[in-house]
């Protein structure tokens, strides 16, 4: 099945204009290959900065939003206002969104929908604790977080499945590529048998939790890693080589 390569670099609650544009500067000096979809997601209040400064072969996401259009949402933003800034992404669930900000499943699927309809790509994040993984509780966590969004998900073409593992986030813990493979495949599966077999076979699901330069080609090689969802090695050059992994 065709599915093109995809980075993300999620910036989380990071950078300063300063730091933005050096961050440009390595990025538009590439090389990034063709074969690759590439998108960063800045903070709010330099999406429009990122996205004035950034190559055209680099897209914009936010790292969240709200579920509404517009109105009385004090400290929210709507899809509408990250595509007025130049944003085509954005990503819902993000395990910080589901446990340190507190989110439901039921709030991240209406988001993931909401920001879909609105014309965005939607990178929506799953992924394990350490005690459920210990508990033998994997699956169950990653189909309860699949069938939530599953179930308000119609158009599956803009959609790019995150698996982050919780434990290997931020942690310099990376998943293992067998371990990685095990659960991407197992997404896989579940797509199949509960959405549709062309879905499963076109639906992009990258990985995240502590990708760095070393490790990302060796995981890129599985067959069902499409690509990365990269957090702190996104904001240094060594970013470029989890970009080409695929080689
Ligand atoms: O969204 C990115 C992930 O949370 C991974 O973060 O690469 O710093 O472990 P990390």
């Amino acid at each position: 099945p065709d599915r093109k390569f995809f980075v993300g670099g999620n910036w989380k609650m990071n950078g300063d204009k300063k730091s933005i544009d050096e961050i440009v500067a390595f990025l538009s000096k590439g090389p990034i290959s063709a074969n690759v979809e590439v998108v960063v997601a800045p903070p709010y209040c330099y999406l429009q900065y990122s996205r004035e400064k950034l190559p055209s072969n680099i897209q914009v996401a936010a790292q969240n939003c709200y579920k509404e259009k517009e109105g009385a949402f004090t400290g929210e933003i709507s899809p509408y206002m990250i595509k007025d800034v130049g944003g085509t992404w954005v990503i819902t669930g993000h395990s910080e969104r589901r446990h340190v900000i507190g989110e439901t499943d039921e709030f991240i699927a209406q988001k993931t929908k909401f920001a879909l309809e609105a014309g965005l790509g939607v990178i929506p994040c799953v992924g394990e604790k350490l005690e459920e993984r210990e508990a033998n509780q994997t699956l169950d966590v990653i189909n309860r977080q699949m069938k939530a969004l599953a179930d308000k998900i119609t158009d599956w073409s803009r959609v790019v499945i995150a698996y982050e593992p919780v434990w290997a986030i931020g942690t310099g813990k990376t998943a293992s590529p067998e371990q990685a493979q095990e659960v991407h495949e197992k997404i896989r599966e579940w797509l199949r048998k509960t959405v549709s077999a062309d879905v499963a076979d076109r639906t992009r699901i990258i990985y995240g939790g502590s990708v760095k330069g070393s490790n990302a080609a060796e995981l890129a090689k599985k067959p069902d890693i499409d690509g990365f969802l990269v957090g702190g090695a996104s904001l240094k050059p060594e970013f470029l080589e989890i970009v080409n992994a695929q080689g």
